[in-house]
């Protein structure tokens, strides 16, 4: 018989399955898509590439990296056609065995992220002063895909899709999947703003270790989501990661005696060693990060 990736318990659920259910506090309870003031820039970087536009896109997405640690980016190079198949395959990866086709779109996806997520990083490096190709290194040199797949719930308000969290990565450029379910949130300062999906948006989050690396200047963005009663949802991260033996720590270019190191020097496979310690004990995700401040 052939293998599927996931089983379809699910399809029989009539109840949420009771280590699915959150405790008071934690859960979404009835406001499932609270109004919000919070506008999740969305950036154009159709001028990316010619000398007069660049100028305005840097500042554009260093004035967004600063206030929200998140961002939306459109007419980013990567065609409809790709988004398109790459939401079909994921949503089809769940029922489907693996086949060439797959691996051939997850390929094209891989290839454009990556070049996506690097034309991006060089405008960080740029708006943050740092010598160009300063994120072209091992701090990005391991990529990984995260699909999300959140079927029908019967009671969305006891549970979450993905509990609040602040991505591992230094970068992340986040898919969001056909149709038009809303499940995604960001979290500022306790305030969620659910950034809808769109067919041609990608939403870029700055994760732990752009905060580290940035020392502080850019922000990372806490976020959550949330399921839906009568429709599935997928979406899928793509992960720009340091490699294991890198080593994390406030860009040398950016440290003065007036704005001295926050973040002790730390690999990163020791961050996500300690990263895995904390989050257990820890419900707030910034406290993760906690242990790495230097003490004033
Ligand atoms: C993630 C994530 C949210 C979503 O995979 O890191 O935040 O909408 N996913 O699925
Ligand atoms: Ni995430």
């Amino acid at each position: 018989m052939e293998k599927l990736f996931v089983s379809s318990w699910y399809d029989n659920v009539e109840t949420v399955p009771e280590n699915y259910v959150f405790p008071p506090g934690i859960r979404p309870g009835d406001d499932l898509c609270p109004k919000s003031d919070v506008i999740v820039p969305i950036i154009d970087l159709a001028n990316l590439h010619d000398k007069s536009g660049r100028a305005s896109v840097v500042k554009q997405i260093m004035d967004a990296s600063k206030e929200f640690g998140v961002l939306q980016v459109i007419n980013h190079g990567v065609s409809r056609e790709t988004l398109d198949e790459t939401r079909r395959m994921f949503k089809d990866f769940f029922k489907l065995p693996a086949e060439d086709r797959a691996k051939e779109i997850i390929k094209e996806y891989s290839v454009r992220m990556i070049e996506l997520g690097s034309s991006i990083l060089e405008v960080i490096s740029e708006g943050l002063g740092l010598e160009p190709g300063y994120f072209g290194k091992d701090l990005t040199e391991d990529a990984k895909v995260n699909v999300n797949h959140y079927p029908p719930c019967p009671d969305p308000t006891l549970t979450l899709g993905t509990s609040k969290h602040n991505d591992r990565s230094l970068l992340t450029i986040l898919l969001q999947g056909h149709g038009n379910v809303p499940g995604l949130q960001y979290c500022n300062d306790g305030q969620l703003t659910t950034i809808d999906p769109s067919p041609d948006a990608l939403v870029v989050f700055m994760g732990h270790i752009m905060k580290i690396v940035s020392n502080g200047t850019l922000r990372t963005a806490e976020h959550r989501s949330v399921t839906n009663k009568t429709e599935d949802r997928e979406s899928s991260a793509f992960f720009l990661c340091p490699t294991q033996d890198c080593v994390i720590e406030p860009a040398k270019a950016l440290l003065t005696p007036e704005n001295p190191p926050l973040f002790k020097s730390i690999t990163y496979k020791e961050f996500i060693k300690s990263h895995n310690a904390n989050r257990i004990k820890k419900e707030n995700p910034d406290d993760v990060v906690k242990t790495f401040f230097i003490k004033a």
